[in-house]
């Protein structure tokens, strides 16, 4: 059992791999630069794990201090690379900080390796767009991205592919997350979004709180049952599950061949309004909504087909989305009482 260095290990995701990564038995290095974190997790970690995780600042952007981090940990034996920027609006609005982030990260992490380690890559349905077939499945086409940042994980998938092809000791697992959402049970960990939340179910918690007003559903005249946007949301234990099942195959060398796609989803779709209701109905808070404009860029409808990660990570996701709404509310409960 290796070490792994997760990047972006005090993010929302990689904070709740971390957990199931040492609970599986492995050692952790997390790198992070805080620029969509809080360093408080470390603590968060400690308390949850009973171990303080190894953690190094760095800005993964800098290819002389990821050389660096990669000489001194020869221990290293994966790496899951989560550290991207991920904010759709914003990525339109700030197309070549997303670029150079996302790029420079991703190449300076392979190059300091030599090419020869085995990675995990933090990809997205948003490569999908809106799928001509649902649920939609791995070998479904690309399409175009709606946002820079979608562009940034079609285009890092692009260069995985490419760089695996004539390079057969990098051994790489893409991962297309839907929808995640949730929180560790403990309630020490959780999404920490900065300023007002973009994603619908932080806006959820922070309204029923009342640190935000009513939530806005942006639009009910789609073509689906109740007219609001279906999404696969996923919780995000789960997810971090498959990321330790995604780092065992490539240990155990399992992998048909050096570069591997897999949906993470539920398999099922659920419409805002399905949200809403699940919420109100897991916590018992009642929510007040509007009904709004669709937003831009938005898809109507995605679910993953999630026969392939099944099959062959074998994992599948456990927890539904009442224990999703559920998880939430009491993170949003906890960081109330426990501001960061
Ligand atoms: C979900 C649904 C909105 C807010 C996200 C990430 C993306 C990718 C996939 C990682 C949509 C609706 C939202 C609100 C609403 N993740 N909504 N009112 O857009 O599916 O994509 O997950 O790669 O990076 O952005 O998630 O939570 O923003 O929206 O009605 O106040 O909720 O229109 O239908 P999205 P989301």
């Amino acid at each position: 059992m290796g070490k792994i260095l997760v990047t972006g290990g005090t993010g929302f995701i990689g904070s709740h791999t971390a957990v199931e990564l040492i609970s599986a038995g492995y050692d952790v290095i997390l790198a992070d630069d805080f620029s969509n974190s809080n360093p408080k997790i470390l603590t968060q970690l400690e308390t949850i794990t009973g171990k303080k995780p190894e953690f190094i600042e760095i800005d993964l952007c800098d290819e002389a201090k990821v050389k660096e981090l990669v000489a001194q940990h020869p221990e290293i034996t994966g790496v899951i690379h989560f550290a991207a920027f991920k904010a759709v609006g914003e990525s339109v609005q700030q197309p070549l900080k997303y670029y150079r982030n996302n790029f420079y990260s991703l190449i300076n992490l392979i190059t300091a390796f030599k090419g020869k380690i085995d990675l995990v890559f933090s990809s997205s349905c948003t490569v999908y767009g809106q799928p001509d077939k649902l649920p939609v499945t791995e070998d479904a086409p690309v399409k175009k991205a709606e946002s820079p940042y979608g562009n940034t994980k079609q285009i890092a998938e692009e260069m995985l592919t490419d760089t695996c092809a004539v390079t057969p000791d990098l051994k790489v697992i893409s991962l297309r997350y839907f929808n995640p959402v949730g929180a560790h049970a403990s309630s020490l960990i959780g999404e920490l979004p900065i300023g007002v939340p973009q994603n619908l179910v932080p806006f959820i918690t922070q309204s029923a709180i009342g640190k935000r007003g009513p939530i806005t559903v942006y639009g009910n005249d789609y073509n689906t049952p109740d007219g609001s946007a279906i999404r696969d949301y996923i919780h995000v234990v789960d997810l971090a599950k498959a990321h330790v099942a995604a780092i065992k195959r490539l240990e155990t060398k399992k992998a048909e061949g050096n570069y591997e796609v897999f949906n993470l989803g539920t398999g099922k779709g659920s419409s805002v309004l399905e949200i809403i209701q699940a919420f109100e109905s897991s916590t018992g808070e009642k929510l007040n909504y509007t009904i709004g404009a669709r937003r831009e860029g938005d898809v109507e409808q995605v679910w993953g087909d999630v026969t392939k990660s099944s099959a062959q990570l074998g994992w599948t996701a456990e927890l539904d989305v009442n224990e999703m709404m559920l998880s939430a509310w009491n993170w949003e409960k906890y960081l109330k009482d426990n501001p960061f």
